[in-house]
């Protein structure tokens, strides 16, 4: 269903629609994770994306939580964004040799998938302030902070990779 469907009439319509959006992305992230981590071979990295695949179940579960207050169906719709970015991550990790380059890239692609939450989840919880549930924009806004954070730790580590390549 787009965005624009005829089913999305009111901002609320539209607030449900994009929780069951970043439901289904959260659930192709978890699913993802393992494959990228696999790929990884930097030790930090394969620690911080192990740690955010944690993290990323309690998003699941906080999006379960958000759906019960506001009194919605717990369910996913297709996201055709999450799809393309996931799907380019898993392809351009296959390509890459060089266990450097490979690193690179997935740090690249992992970036790709937090700004993709952050954009998400900044919605969401400002949307559910001006529907008046402090409640759901509450447990949104923690999603949103270890967005944030996981996408902070991922620069560092790619500038420290930076870094020891120029030494
Ligand atoms: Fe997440
Ligand atoms: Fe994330």
């Amino acid at each position: 269903m787009g965005l624009f469907s005829k089913d999305i009439k009111t901002m609320d319509d539209l607030f449900v629609h994009q929780l069951q959006d970043v439901y289904y992305a959260e659930k192709q992230i978890h699913k993802a994770l393992p494959k990228m981590i696999e790929k990884a071979t930097d030790a930090k990295l394969k620690q911080g994306l192990e740690a955010h695949r944690t993290e990323t179940a309690n998003h699941i579960v906080r999006l379960e939580q958000v759906f019960k207050q506001h009194g919605a169906e717990v369910k996913a719709v297709n996201c055709p964004a999450i799809d393309g970015i996931l799907k380019e991550a898993d392809e351009v990790a296959g390509e890459v040799a060089d266990k450097q380059v490979l690193d690179a890239a997935i740090i690249a692609a992992a970036q790709a998938v937090e700004h993709y939450e952050i954009t998400r989840y900044g919605t969401l919880a400002a949307w559910a302030k001006q529907l008046g549930r402090a409640d759901c924009a509450a447990l949104l806004q923690q999603n949103l902070d270890e967005e944030y954070a996981a996408d902070d730790k991922l620069s560092k580590l790619a500038e420290s990779g930076i870094n020891r390549k120029a030494a």
